[in-house]
């Protein structure tokens, strides 16, 4: 890897005997990380007060989660949604059609969960077998129910509302790009009059946290697998997102000194001679790749998180964020479709 220039510090970083106005030639050592699970804890810590609020006035929060087919990742995640509406005090329900069952079948069970009041957040985990609708069977959840945020009344209502209905919890945004905000947020970085560059334009990731840092006043480029030289961009960013889905994608000499870099890729990597090249000298990995096969890697190459002024590492940032937003659009879903008279009737009594 090419050496890069680090950014300028103040006094109070220099090096003894460095004089002012010196250009660096050495990585960034004060890069700091953005530890996921540590802010994923918090928000869990929150959400399981406003449940036992919840539950204390008759209202337990509950999550329906359909899971069709065995795709084992699928399979993974789902478990995990569970176990953690069980750590917080949220009741769960798996649904678990099989592979063939038709979109007419699942439209049936939708519709179900739809007129159960009990049920406040309905999830249909994705991918979905390709001869299911998806977009037919996203589009029935009940807005007030789709904790994923994924129904076209949502999509809407992140673009038109701004960032004020998303922190009054009136507004049920996507998952994962809801947790990248919250690390800013929770971090103190700032977002206002940043440039911040998104990579990927997926529905899920890309789209939704673009629209989200654009409420939050950032100045926001997209791009995508047609932008045309895309270190152009990516050198400008204040704040880079990125989302594509490719092991190591970002490479150092594509990012700005100093830039704030939120990693959304979660690649497994399972060839040794990758491992040595994204992780050179790094026992620790090494070993861990030796005893399990496999290791992960994010979108951004480990040696670009050197030059960054702060970044979510991987495994261990973003990643740890999107079951926590889960379970936080689950209880504002339950509050602002059953609970908020008796939510307020009762914290008012506890307080
Ligand atoms: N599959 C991968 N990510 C997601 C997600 O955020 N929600 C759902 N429902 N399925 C997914």
């Amino acid at each position: 890897m090419k050496q890069q220039l680090a950014p300028e510090r103040p006094d109070s970083e220099r090096t003894s005997g460095q004089p002012r106005g010196t250009m660096v030639l050495k990585m960034n050592p004060t890069a700091r990380i953005l530890n996921g699970i540590e802010i994923a804890a918090q928000i869990k810590a929150e959400v399981a007060e406003e449940a036992r609020t919840l539950t204390a006035g008759g209202i337990t929060p509950g999550l329906a989660v359909v899971l069709v087919g065995h795709v084992a990742a699928s399979e993974i995640y789902v478990r995990s949604k569970v176990k953690t509406c069980a750590e917080l005090g949220l009741w769960s329900e798996m649904l678990t059609p099989p592979e063939n069952v038709t979109t007419e079948e699942l439209l049936e069970l939708v519709a179900g969960l739809n007129a159960r009041d009990e049920v406040d957040g309905i999830l249909i985990q994705l991918p979905l077998p390709a001869h299911v609708d998806t977009r037919r069977l996203l589009e029935a959840v009940s807005p007030e129910k789709d904790v994923d945020g994924f129904h076209p009344i949502n999509v809407g209502r992140l673009q038109s509302s701004a960032s004020h209905g998303i922190q009054a919890g009136t507004v049920l945004a996507p998952c994962t790009p809801a947790g990248i905000m919250e690390i800013m947020k929770r971090s103190d970085l700032p977002v206002a009059g940043q440039h911040a560059v998104v990579l990927g334009r997926s529905e899920i990731v890309g789209k939704p946290v673009a629209m989200m840092l654009l409420n939050a006043s950032a100045t926001v480029t997209v791009c995508h697998s047609k932008t045309v030289e895309i270190e152009r961009y990516t050198r400008e960013a204040d704040i880079l997102v990125a989302a594509i889905g490719r092991p190591g994608f970002v490479t150092a000499e594509m990012v700005k000194p100093g830039a704030t870099l939120i990693d959304v890729g979660i690649n497994r990597v399972t060839d040794a001679a990758e491992v040595a090249r994204f992780f050179p000298g790094d026992e620790a990995r090494a070993a861990q790749f030796a005893q399990r096969g496999s290791t992960l890697v994010g979108d951004i190459h480990p040696a670009a998180f050197a030059l960054a002024g702060a970044y979510t590492p991987v495994p261990g940032g973003v990643g740890a964020l999107t079951i926590a937003m889960l379970m936080k659009n689950t209880v504002a879903a339950a509050k602002a479709r059953r609970g908020a008279t008796k939510y307020r009737e009762v914290a008012a009594a506890k307080a």
